[in-house]
Parts: C-alpha cells; structure tokens; sequence
C-alpha cells in the first residue's frame, strides 16, 4: 500500500460502500470467546448500537453478520472494517491532516494496535485480554478520520472507544479528551462490564491500552528492576549489591516474564519457576532468560554454584514453583528475596496451577471437574505459603507483587495473616518497596517515544536524559541520589538490553524536576533541529493518576485509599495546564471496579508553547499525588512537598499535623 493510499484510508472513515471481507486470520491470537450474557432484547439492543454506525442501505448485510459475530464471539468488532493498511507507528510526518498534535495521537494508536505490541489485535486489546483501544473497527475509522480533519481550535471526545465528535475549543486545551469504562458505581461489578461491553457502551481501557500510551514490554522490564533494586536494599547493608544473592519467584508469562530480564539487570541470581513449556520455551528463546532446568537437583546444584561465584545468571525452572520453595528448605538454599507473578487475580481458569499433576492433566481437569481443580489449586496454595513461611523464618525478604498471591492464599485457609488478624503477615511490593521508596518522593514510569520513529532520535534523547540526571545527581538531596543512580544506570545500559518493541519508546523513572528537566531539554533539541518531535507519556501506575487501594495507593493509611479524588483532580488539571491528550479510566491491573486512573500525552514541537506546557502540566502531574501522598502523613511525601514548594513560590500545599498517639489512646 503507497502513502497516499493509506492517507486515503484514514481521510475515508466509514467507508460508504461495502469493504470486502478480510479471510479471520488464524495466525493472529485472538481474545477468547466472551460469556453470553445478554438477554434476547439485550441482543437486539446490541445490534441496533452496532448498525447506528453504518447507512441504513448496508443494514440488511450488516444486521445478520454483526449477529454471527455476537454467537461467534460474544462481542461485535465488525472484522469486515478492519482497515487495509499496515498497523505500527509511522513517522509523524506521514499521517494526513492539519495538527501536529492530532498526528501524535494516530501514531499512538497505531502502535497499540502494531500486532508486534498488541496481543489480541483483532479484538482491537493491547493487553492484559481485555485491555482495548476501541471496541469495534468502526470506532477505529471514525476516531482516525476525526484526528486527520481536526485543528487545533478543536477537541474530539472520546467516550469507551466511540468517537462521540469535534467540539470547538482552543489551541491550549487537549486534542482528544478520552473516558474509559466509567460508570454509575454502584454498576461497576465484572458482570456489569461483560454486558455493557456486549452491548457495545463501555470498555476496559486498562491503564495504557484505551489511553494510547502503552510501550510493549519495556515498561515492565523498568518497574521490575527498580523493584528488586530496592526490594534489595531493604536486605542489604548500606553500599552492598544483589551480587551473590537469590531472589525465587513465578511466571514466565506477559508480564511476568520480564522477572529473569529484570533480575539480571539488577546482577542477582534469579530462579523462575513456569509450569507451560511453552512460555518457558519462548522467554529462553528470546533471550529473557538465560537456562532452563528441569531437574530439582541439578537446580540445586547450578544455584549453589552461581550463588558462590557470584554469577549474574537467570534460571528457568521448567516445573510448579511450590516444588521449588519445597525442595530448597529440604536442601537448606538461602533464598534473599522471594516474589511470585503467577496470574492470581484469576486464579480458576489458568492463572494458577496445582503441585503434583501435569499442566495437561490440570487443564483437563479445569474443564471437566472444575470442583476438584479448585480443591487442588487451594491445597496447593497453603503449600506454597507454608513453603514461603518455612524461608521467611529463615530470613528471607517476600512481597506479593501486585497479583493477588496473599489474597487468594487467605482465601483458601493459607496459614498467611499477620497476628492481628486483618493484615497479611507479607507486604505487597507498594506498601514496602514502590509507595515509600519511589512513589511518595514523586519518581514514577516516566516515558516517551521519538515520533519520527529514527533510532538515531531514540538515543539522542537518552543520552540527554543522561546528561540531566547526572547533573541534577550533583545538587539532589541523599534522600533521592539513589533513584537517581539507579535511572541513569538504566539509561546507560538501555541500548544494550535492546527493550524497543514497537514505537521508538523508552521509559525512565524520574521525579517532578527530572521529569520537567528531560522534558524541558527535548525540546530545546527539537527547536535546534537535532531530533524530531518526541510524545511525552507516563504509566497510570504512578506517583499520581491512580487510585488503586490494594496497588497504587496501597501505602496510603489514612483511610482515604478507597477514595478517588486524586485521579480525577489530576486528569482535570492535566488537560488545562496544556496536555496533548488526557484518559481517566474505570479498571486497569486489578479489575473493574477497584481502580480508577488516568494519564495524559504532550507533543513536543520544540515550540515556545510547548516548553509553557510542558512546565506547568509536568509539574502539577506529579505534585498533586505527593500532596496527597503527604497529606496521608507519608514522611517521604511531606519531605518531597516542602522541596517543591521551595522551589516554586506559587505552590502552597495544606501540610498536615501530627497528632500525639498516647493522646489519642487516652481518649480511646
Ligand atoms: N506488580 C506489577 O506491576 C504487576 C505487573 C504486571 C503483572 N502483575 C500481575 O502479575 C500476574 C502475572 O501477569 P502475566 O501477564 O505475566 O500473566 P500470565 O498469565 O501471562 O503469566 C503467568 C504465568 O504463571 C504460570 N504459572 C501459573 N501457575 C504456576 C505455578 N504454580 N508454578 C509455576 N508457574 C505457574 C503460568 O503458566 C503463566 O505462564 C498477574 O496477576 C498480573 O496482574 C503485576
């Protein structure tokens, strides 16, 4: 397909005439068949949304074709509008239309739906199974069509994935205002989005899948590394390393797969344990990680040695990852840190599997007797803590890292409660790790990708990130020297772990000034023509953005965790203080209904305007959430607050008091 005829395309829209029929592809994986649950009347409710896109004329093809798809696949994606042209992020310049700022957006979206990036690209799903872009390939084609007409004295709405339209504004408000999945709350249940989704008005939009902002793996890869770098730290003594030291966990899959990579990068010994050969197979594979043993002795055996030569080596254990915590209490192994990343949070259908029986024989079981499969998945959870249980009274330092493990061990009579009984005897890595040691000093997945998609502008800005971290470095506090040096390890070594899946993207966590600082520089190198323009995102899994009380704001004890206020007020703020986009989403890594977030994009064009932009939103994007942080009483926030409220006299934060306990505890 030429250029122009791919412009074409996107200028088209809803084509007017009937497109062919594409043959379903059965290369590409595709999202699983979704439960019916919607009722005769609900289905001729779904239809009917489904043809409002279309002219009456095409209704009777239409009609009996988006039913089939409703049987087939419990939902309407309308395959035969799946458009013809490629989907990756193009060079900014080749998107048609009048805004610079709409063609960021067309870039981002196409890289989430880049079948290297998404993982059901059909379905229109970035990740997580259900984490979409869109809900239907009509939506896709009206949405681009929108961004290629727009200027910049107009916004377009996006409700779920529908383009709802382009309302007049002006050239400081957001391009695209994006709202996921937000609902009445008291219809938030995961039945509730089953059959709004079926009905074709709301979707899952995870964090960065419906906001447009998603990277591919790299994200993960950073936030695992920071995590066991300080997860490490918290067992080391002052200046010590990882070196030597065991760190055993699960999971080999999406996400968790990035465990072993991040192991290395933080030079420790690493065991995962992965029950499905073929995850274990395609992680060795693509260099994620570095042997696989499917033996317990000889795992034994590799572990002491690399333990004792203080090897950097990360090791694949083809097998159930209870057998492994068994096997090194019997065999006395130290482990240092302990995790788990299997896939907890649906733990009856997959995401979990049973000692002691093949994954054949699991699988089979999961369909025929369900029952029993619950029985052995329960039983083979308090195995799994009581193993836990045996190593921390050894020593060793395990964190539940956000996926339910403490959860459902509890639930299934694991011997895994703290002695008051209402707190799990483990923290998670937010409460521990993330939330005091990053979090409230304000460091979060800070991102952004070259929009000319050259390599050559990708390591331009890292070596300029470089550049001002280590200069920001000299004159920081000690407080904060250590996420310092730890980003500008991971800039220095980010070429070399070759992290680029997609889009020419790299993530980075920084504070408020370095965020301002890096971002404050790109453009500067943008106006002086040394690099193309550069889209500036985060991770809703941030400082701020997300409310999340089991994840995000997990470490916040004043009881305001169940609340919501932040995430709104910062998706507000951003989108008046000069953001290119913004997104606020229901749902994102725990489940709909239990986290509310948002984030925003920002195209640098090396502008006067950009560099006003980028200064006011930048630092209200990461401020909000320390206030927050700080008014919960969070030492490391209040610290943050009054160093940012020194360098900026129009900042004023209510700061809190703290009241005396024995006060307190005289009264109650
Ligand atoms: N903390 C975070 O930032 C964060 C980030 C990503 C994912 N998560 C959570 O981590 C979990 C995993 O995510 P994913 O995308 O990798 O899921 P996934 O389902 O792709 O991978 C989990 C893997 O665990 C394996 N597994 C299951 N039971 C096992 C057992 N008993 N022993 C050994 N291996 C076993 C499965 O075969 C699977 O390959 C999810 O619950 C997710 O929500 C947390």
């Amino acid at each position: 397909m030429t250029l122009e005829e791919f412009q074409n395309e996107i200028m088209e829209g809803i084509p007017s005439e009937l497109p062919t029929k594409a043959e379903y592809d059965l290369n590409l994986n595709h999202a699983p068949k979704r439960k019916e649950i919607l009722s005769n009347d609900e289905k001729k409710l779904a239809l009917k949304n489904a043809l409002r896109y279309f002219p009456v004329e095409l209704h009777t093809v239409l009609a009996p074709e988006f039913a089939e798809e409703m049987k087939e696949f419990g939902r309407i994606y309308m395959l035969r509008y799946k458009p013809k042209h490629k989907m990756f992020a193009r060079n900014i310049e080749e998107y048609p239309g009048k805004s610079l700022q709409a063609k960021s957006i067309m870039l981002m979206i196409q890289n989430n739906l880049d079948h290297a990036v998404a993982q059901h690209p059909d379905e229109l799903i970035t990740y997580g199974g259900n984490g979409a872009v869109f809900q239907n390939w009509a939506q896709y084609r009206l949405c681009m069509q929108y961004l290629s007409e727009m200027t910049d004295e107009q916004t377009l709405t996006i409700y779920s994935g529908h383009p709802m339209g382009l309302y007049p504004s002006h050239k400081d408000a957001p391009r695209v205002i994006v709202t996921n999945g937000m609902v009445i709350p008291n219809y938030s249940k995961p039945d509730d989005w089953e059959k709004f989704n079926a009905l074709g008005v709301s979707q899952y939009g995870q964090m960065t899948a419906g906001s447009y902002m998603y990277i591919g793996p790299q994200g993960i890869v950073h936030g695992t590394t920071i995590t066991l770098l300080n997860g490490g730290r918290k067992i080391s003594k002052e200046g010590e390393s990882l070196a030597g030291k065991l760190f055993v966990t699960a999971g080999l899959g999406g996400m968790s797969g990035a465990q072993p990579k991040a192991a290395n990068i933080a030079g420790c010994v690493s065991v995962t344990a992965e029950v499905n050969p073929k995850a274990t197979y395609t992680r060795h594979s693509q260099g994620w990680v570095d042997e696989v043993i499917i033996d317990l002795d000889q795992l034994c055996a590799r572990v002491s040695k690399a333990k004792k030569s203080k090897e950097i080596v990360s090791i694949a254990y083809q097998g159930n990852i209870v057998d492994v915590w068994e096997k090194f209490d019997e065999e006395n192994i130290y482990i240092d840190l302990g995790s788990d990343q299997t896939s907890l949070h649906n733990p009856w259908a997959g995401g979990y599997y049973p000692a002691g029986i093949s994954l054949e024989q699991a699988n089979e079981m999961m369909a025929n007797e369900p029952e029993l499969f619950k029985e052995k998945i329960q039983e083979t959870l308090c195995r799994h803590a009581d193993a836990v249980n045996k190593h921390t009274a050894k020593g060793t330092y395990f964190f539940d890292y956000g996926n339910a493990f403490l959860l459902e061990a509890s639930r299934a009579g694991a011997d895994i409660m703290a002695e008051d009984g209402i707190n799990f005897r483990y923290p998670s890595y937010v409460q521990d790790i993330m939330g005091p040691m990053c979090f409230d000093y304000g460091f979060g997945p800070f991102r952004w990708v070259c929009a000319t998609g050259k390599t050559e502008d990708l390591d331009s800005t890292d070596r300029i990130a470089c550049e001002v971290l280590e200069e920001l470095m000299n004159n920081s506090p000690k407080e904060i020297q250590q996420q310092m040096a730890d980003n500008i390890r991971w800039i220095k070594g980010a070429q070399e772990n070759k992290l680029v899946v997609g889009s020419q993207a790299r993530i980075l966590y920084a504070d408020a000034e370095g965020r301002v600082k890096i971002a404050a520089a790109f453009n500067k190198a943008i106006k002086e023509g040394k690099i193309g323009p550069v889209v500036l995102g985060r991770d809703h899994h941030d400082v701020s953005g997300t409310d999340s009380p089991y994840r995000e704001t997990s470490n916040i004890y004043d009881g305001s965790s169940f609340t919501a206020d932040m995430a709104i007020q910062n998706v507000i703020g951003d989108s008046f203080r000069g953001a290119t986009w913004v997104s606020i989403h229901n749902g994102g890594g725990v489940g709909w209904g239990e986290v509310i977030n948002g984030g925003f994009g920002m195209l640098l064009d090396g502008s006067d305007d950009a560099d006003r932009r980028l200064r006011s939103m930048l630092f209200w994007d990461v401020n909000n959430g320390i206030s927050r942080r700080s008014w919960a009483r969070n030492d490391e926030a209040v610290f943050a607050i009054k160093r940012a409220m020194e360098t900026e006299p129009l900042l004023k934060v209510t700061l809190p008091n703290y009241a005396d306990d024995d006060l307190i505890n005289s009264i109650y």
